[in-house]
């Protein structure tokens, strides 16, 4: 088929062959996690520690909407509009198509779906407005990522879609910038009229990350948004959506609520996109989100974009979409940024800590960012607690913070003011951060797509990033998945990852026998044979150590840091963390807590690395030989 005919079908443009589009069902019942259970027949129910949307008042948050009447959509006399502006211009009809295929091959673009447009090369071949374009040309883009390749000339054809391509790849403006085409071809808003254009996305971190993105072209083409999401005052809100936006990005819950309201409505919406469609779909959000569908006529476009697609979500999608088609970046399969390094170290529970503060020296003292990944809230604050005490520069976030407290600290972490950040999965989902140079998994997350989203927030646009997590038995289910995702991406996989697959039953077993309250305790944890000996330090990237690209290189970084400082950021602090870190095993009262036994004698650091100071002390590399060997 020649891609561009009318005549549909399914299109593969290279990638791994490995076709199937998803993966087997995903890991059992979430855990009951933070959030209150309730809603809708199909209500999924919720995981821990993400709290985006349902925090303290989930409950509340949960029945939003309720009340609310879908339209009887037949009896209304819908006025007709407009939502195809695309005119493939005369280069991209005369590409020959073996050049289009060789385009979509190398990049592992695959679409499937009917009528199809071709892919985009250049910027040049994107009819956009001229101040659009000039934005493009600020922003120092050269050409569009692989994702907008293909969902620009999509998107822009009025088409229902699925956009999935990998953490950092561009997804947001590959919906927003043909958002602002639609707009500017719609009637003018008048006084009654809610938004053209919903944005809805999972937390109100990310809709205010969205919102920037909107604010940097919207303002070049006179579009205004405005972001709702709760915790923030409805006050202000409302009078923003007096001013007639022509977006709206929202969270569920104060959408829905403000819609009750008779503050805004949905009868002009023309274009939904759900950022993080997977996420909302699966956390809980399933009623809410078909509550607000629901207000929106059906001959809307829908977009819905994220870098996985569990298949639990895929048949959910199509009630929302209707006939759609799906763009693909890369693999079928789940696949995480290949720009990032992964390592994986199998350990206990009670190892975790010291574990970490063996780690974070090694990580910190180039002074650039770490986003710490932790299961609960309070292991966050926790997490944050010690490494405060250890004189590391540290904040924390998720979803029992207080609003004004969440963007403190959020701004304080992009602007330099605190190296690291200790967050629940709040942080996992769209967050761009450009400098993070290092995710770490304190506690490995309770599905493959949450481990792919978190590390994914580091390695952003262009750039590269490393990631190490934790993992224990209690996780033992998600090996074979996670083996697989880091062979996908040609990463060295941990052998200990390959026993921890085959404990993965024994370990089910053991927990059916379990009395409750073993819960968080030490965890059956399997023999572990003997590791494989690397045959040089730098071949050995299957731990936590120095392998041979264990953070970006330094160099990159200093450029990276030096072009922050130039476009206004604050100077990196000094890495407060090396300076007066005591690189220490863990202390008894830990040991208790975690229910561990002491650290065996080889875990214990010599006195140079243990006192070794990135630029205070002596210039010594802590003893990481042990990550390095998988000697325990
Ligand atoms: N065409 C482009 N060229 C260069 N950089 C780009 C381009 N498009 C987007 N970017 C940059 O890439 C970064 C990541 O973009 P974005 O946040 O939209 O990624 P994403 O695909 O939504 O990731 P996630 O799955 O984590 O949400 C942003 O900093 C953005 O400015
Ligand atoms: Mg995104």
């Amino acid at each position: 088929m020649r891609f561009g005919d009318r005549r549909g079908g399914s299109f593969r443009g290279g990638g791994s062959g490995r076709g199937g589009g998803g993966r087997g069902g995903r890991a059992g019942g979430a855990s009951s996690g933070g959030f209150s259970r309730g809603g809708g027949g199909s209500f999924r129910g919720g995981r821990s520690g993400f709290s985006g949307g349902l925090n303290r008042s989930g409950t509340r948050e949960l029945m939003a909407g309720a009340n609310l009447q879908k339209p009887i959509w037949e009896q209304i006399a819908l006025e007709t509009f407009q939502k195809n502006f695309y005119i493939e211009s005369p280069e991209v009809s005369s590409r020959p198509e073996a050049e289009v295929q060789e385009f979509m091959a190398a990049r592992g673009i695959t679409v499937q779906g009917q009528a199809l447009p071709r892919p985009l090369f250049t910027f040049s071949d994107c009819p956009f407005p001229d101040p659009i374009r000039a934005v493009l040309a600020q922003q120092g883009w050269l050409q569009p990522t692989p994702i907008q390749s293909m969902g620009f000339p999509l998107a822009l054809s009025g088409r229902n879609m699925v956009g999935i391509a990998q953490t950092g790849s561009g997804k947001t403006a590959a919906f927003l910038l043909p958002a602002l085409v639609h707009i500017a071809a719609q009637p003018p808003l008048r006084l009654q009229d809610g938004p053209i254009c919903l944005v809805l996305v999972p937390t109100r971190e990310l809709a205010q990350q969205v919102q920037e993105v909107a604010n940097t072209f919207g303002l070049a083409v006179g579009v205004r948004n405005v972001c709702v999401y709760g915790g923030a005052s409805k006050a202000n809100q409302i009078r923003d959506l007096d001013h007639r936006p022509a977006i709206v990005i929202a969270t569920p819950g104060r959408l829905l609520d403000l819609l009750e309201m008779g503050r805004t409505n949905l009868r002009r919406c023309t274009y939904l996109v759900l950022d993080e469609a997977d996420r909302m779909l699966d956390m809980g959000f399933e009623p809410q989100i078909r509550r607000i569908v629901d207000q929106v006529r059906p001959d809307r476009q829908t977009l819905m974009w994220s870098a996985t697609w569990p298949r639990e979500v895929q048949s959910l999608a199509r009630d929302y979409l209707g006939e759609f088609v799906k763009v693909t970046i890369g693999s079928q399969d789940l696949t995480a940024n290949p720009n990032i390094t992964q390592h994986v170290q199998v350990c206990q529970e009670w190892e975790k800590e010291h574990l970490l503060y063996r780690l974070l020296p090694q990580l910190s003292y180039t002074g650039a960012k770490i986003l710490i990944f932790a299961e609960t809230k309070r292991r966050v604050d926790e997490v944050d607690r010690q490494l405060r005490s250890q004189g590391y520069a540290s904040l924390a976030i998720h979803g029992d913070k207080q609003q004004s407290e969440r963007e403190r600290v959020l701004a304080q972490f992009k602007a330099g003011y605190a190296q690291l950040l200790v967050a629940t999965d709040v942080a996992s989902r769209g967050l761009d951060i450009d400098d993070i140079a290092a995710v770490v998994n304190v506690d490995f997350p309770a599905q493959i797509e949450d481990y792919i989203h978190r590390i994914g927030r580091t390695a952003r646009s262009h750039k590269t990033g490393t990631s190490y997590s934790f993992i224990t038995a209690k996780h033992a289910k998600l090996a074979r998945e996670l083996i697989d995702l880091m062979t996908a991406t040609g990463q060295e996989v941990n052998p200990r990852l390959y026993d921890l697959c085959g404990a993965s039953r024994d370990y089910a077993r053991s927990r059916a026998n379990a009395p409750r309250q073993h819960r968080g305790g030490q965890m059956h944890q399997p023999p572990l044979p003997p590791p494989p000996q690397p045959q040089h330090p730098a071949a050995a990237s299957n731990g936590f150590g120095f392998g041979p690209q264990p953070l970006m290189g330094q160099q990159q970084q200093q450029r990276q840091l030096g072009r922050k400082t130039q476009s206004g950021y604050p100077q990196q602090q000094a890495p407060i963390a090396s300076l007066n870190n005591p690189i220490g095993g863990p202390p008894a009262s830990k040991r208790a807590k975690y229910g561990g036994p002491p650290p065996p004698p080889h875990m214990q650091l010599s006195a140079g690395a243990a006192g070794g100071a990135w630029g205070g002390g002596p210039q010594q590399q802590p003893n990481i030989g042990v990550w390095n060997t998988g000697q325990r």
